[in-house]
């Protein structure tokens, strides 16, 4: 392992890739990285590296967004079928049709597929959908594809926050997570705080102690006393959060599994990296019209 780990990291030092993985790769992904973020950082980072090579280990949404802020620059991934169930629940016909019937701006959040963020007006992430919805001069707003972050977003800035396709927009990883799976763990570890993402649903956001997106849940440990945090979200993130705080304890759930995330193996990143493929391509005419709430997103966050 430890072989294949090194080897993995040489060649791509050798062929010139910078390797950026989201927060849910196991931890002998997150060993490899050269970055480790979530969606926004890892956006972010893409268009301030030097190198023109980019590695990326996550899922198929994630790479897009990378490609259409990084026209100019080789987007590889190790397999194609890597991809985010949610994010494909939106159709870009919902949204024309909500944009519509509503005449409200449509707030997309970054898991959806390129297609679709070219008929919305303002991208988001977890990280800063409460802070772009507040900024947007509208009291009513459509978003899509999460309902619970919706609902999330509705409860923090007290606009009317309508979610777009509704009931089937969900994270199944999240939306999943058992309110009685947190509260035996809660038993188990009577002191520990609840840590949720907004993508779980708001019986489990309104029994947690804070609620944010994987960069915010790193943050967290740093303002707060605790020595115990009950994670949820999908599991592999306390492997990152124990790496940063090796002197507390890091509870995840066990169930929370996403099993696109873990389609990136060690095996098929060293092919990816031998063959540089499987590389990400966006259509031009897509790519030009989806990075417009992307960019949109960066202006509100100045
Ligand atoms: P982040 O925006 O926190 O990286 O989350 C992405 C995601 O897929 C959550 O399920
Ligand atoms: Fe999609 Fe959920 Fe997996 Fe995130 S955890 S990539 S939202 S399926």
């Amino acid at each position: 392992m430890v072989d294949l780990k090194e080897k993995i990291k040489r060649i791509a030092k050798e062929k010139g890739y910078v390797i950026l993985a989201h927060n849910y790769q196991n931890k002998d992904i997150q060993d490899i990285a050269d970055y480790l973020g979530d969606s926004l950082q890892l956006a972010k980072i893409a268009t301030k590296i030097e190198s023109d090579k980019i590695l990326f280990l996550g899922v198929d949404f994630m790479a897009e967004a990378i490609k259409i802020l990084n026209s100019n620059k080789k987007v590889i991934v190790p397999i194609k079928a890597a991809t985010c169930p949610m994010a494909n629940s939106l159709e870009p016909e919902m949204i024309i049709e909500a944009k519509e019937k509503y005449k409200a701006p449509f707030v997309i959040y970054v898991n959806s597929t390129a297609s679709s963020k070219m008929y919305a007006d303002y991208a988001c992430t977890s990280a800063n959908a409460v802070e772009i919805v507040k900024k947007i001069k509208s009291e009513i707003v459509l978003f899509g594809p999460d309902k619970n972050l919706a609902e999330f977003v509705a409860e923090k800035t007290g606009k009317k926050v309508i979610p777009i396709p509704g009931d089937t927009g969900y994270c199944y990883v999240h939306n999943y997570i058992r309110k009685e799976e947190v509260l035996s763990l809660k038993e188990k570890y009577p002191n520990a705080k609840v840590i949720s993402h907004p993508e779980v649903s708001s019986e489990i956001q309104a029994i947690s102690d804070y609620v944010g997106s994987t960069s915010q849940m790193e943050k967290f440990p740093n303002i707060d006393e605790g020595l115990e945090y009950i994670i949820v979200t999908e599991k592999d993130m306390v492997e990152k959060l124990k790496k940063i705080y090796p002197d507390r304890t890091f509870i995840p759930i066990s169930s929370a599994v996403c099993n696109n995330m873990k389609k990136n193996t060690l095996k098929n990143i060293l092919s990816a990296l031998e063959n540089e493929q499987f590389e990400v391509l966006v259509d031009e005419e897509i790519a030009k019209k989806a990075i417009v709430p992307i960019e949109n997103m960066f202006k509100l966050m100045e």
